[in-house]
C-alpha cells in the first residue's frame, strides 16, 4: 500500500485550496482533485494559470487522466474541470447528491429553464461506496454529507481526500451553514472517516494557517489525537455547539455567489447572451441569511 503511487498537491495562495494529481506509478492512469480556475472579480476575469500548472505536470510525466474529481461545488473557488478535461480528457464526476445541490441553487439564481438539476452535467455520479479502479489502485467513493448534502471523499489506496469535510488538525472543521448543510450531519460523516485505519493518510482541500506555513497532508490517528474541533472525546452535541457558534460568525464567502453557479454546471460557463457573453448573476436580498 502507498508505495506505487504518486500524490501532487497543488496549492493556490488565492483562495487556500489544495488541488491535487493522484497518479498510478505502473499505469501512468491518474485522477485530477478539485482543480482551480482562476477568477478575478474585480475584472470579472477568468484565467488558467493555476490549471496550467497543473496541466504541465501531467504532460511533464506523461499521465493519461481518466478522471476529474470534484468533492462537492465549491464556494470559494471556480472549477477548472471543464477546461481540464477539454486539455487532457477525463470524466468530471461528483456526488449524486449534487442533485439537490443544483436544485437548491438554480432556485436561488432563477437559472434558464433548460439547466435540469439532475447532474447531467456531469459526466459521471457517484453514490456511497462506489469503487472504481485508476491503473491498478483500487478508488472507493464515500459520501461525507454535512458541508453541502453532496460531499465526498475519495479513498485512493490508504490515502484519503476529505474534501472541506475537515482541515488540518490545527484548523478543525469546514462550516455547515452552507444550504443543505447540517452540523450533526458533518459530525457524523468525519467519525465515518475517523474509523479508518489510524496510518491512513489524509490531503485536507483547503488550510487556513496561523502562524505556520500551509499544510495539507495528515493521518487520521493525528486527526483522532488533536483535531482542535472534532478529536477523539468530542461529542456530537458538543460538536454542534461550537459549530452553530462558529458558523453564526463567519462572513459569505467571497466568491460564494460567482462560484457556485459554475460549479453546479461542472466548471462550465453559463450559457452566453445574445452577444456572445457570458455572464454570471448576483442574486439581490435573496442570500439572506446562510442557510
Ligand atoms: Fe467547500
Amino acid at each position: 500500500m502507498n508505495s506505487h503511487l504518486t500524490i501532487e498537491p497543488f496549492f493556490d495562495p488565492k483562495t487556500w485550496t489544495i488541488s491535487y494529481v493522484v497518479s498510478d506509478d505502473a499505469t501512468s492512469h491518474a485522477a485530477i482533485l478539485d482543480p482551480v480556475l482562476d477568477f478575478d472579480l474585480k475584472s470579472g476575469r477568468t484565467s488558467t494559470e493555476s490549471a496550467d500548472q497543473m496541466l504541465a505536470y501531467v504532460k511533464e510525466h506523461g499521465l493519461i487522466v481518466d478522471w476529474i474529481l470534484e468533492t462537492h461545488a465549491h464556494a470559494d473557488h471556480l472549477s477548472a474541470a471543464r477546461y481540464l478535461q477539454q486539455q487532457v480528457g477525463g470524466q468530471v464526476a461528483i456526488g449524486e447528491h449534487i442533485r439537490e445541490v443544483q436544485a437548491t441553487f438554480k432556485k436561488l439564481y432563477n437559472l434558464e429553464r433548460n439547466f435540469l438539476p439532475d447532474g447531467s452535467q456531469f459526466d459521471h455520479l457517484f453514490t456511497d461506496g462506489e469503487t472504481f479502479k485508476l491503473g491498478t489502485l483500487e478508488v472507493t467513493a464515500l459520501l461525507v454529507p454535512g458541508h453541502t448534502p453532496a460531499d465526498m471523499a475519495y479513498l485512493v489506496d490508504g490515502n484519503l481526500f476529505v474534501g472541506d469535510t475537515m482541515f488540518m488538525p490545527d484548523v478543525g472543521t469546514a462550516r455547515a451553514d452552507f444550504p443543505g448543510g447540517d452540523a450533526p450531519t458533518l459530525y457524523r460523516s468525519i467519525r465515518r472517516l475517523l474509523s479508518l485505519p489510524p496510518q491512513t493518510k489524509m490531503f485536507v482541500c483547503h488550510d487556513y494557517p496561523k502562524g505556520r506555513d500551509p499544510a495539507w497532508e495528515t493521518t487520521v490517528a493525528e486527526q483522532r489525537a488533536s483535531n482542535i474541533h472534532v478529536r477523539d472525546g468530542i461529542s456530537e452535541d458538543e460538536f454542534v455547539a461550537m459549530r452553530k457558534a462558529r458558523d453564526a460568525t463567519l462572513e459569505v464567502p467571497t466568491l460564494l455567489l460567482p462560484s457556485i453557479q459554475i460549479n453546479v454546471r461542472a466548471g462550465q460557463m453559463p450559457p452566453a447572451d445574445d452577444n456572445g457573453v457570458s455572464y454570471l448573476k448576483i442574486p439581490l436580498n435573496a442570500l439572506t441569511k446562510l442557510p
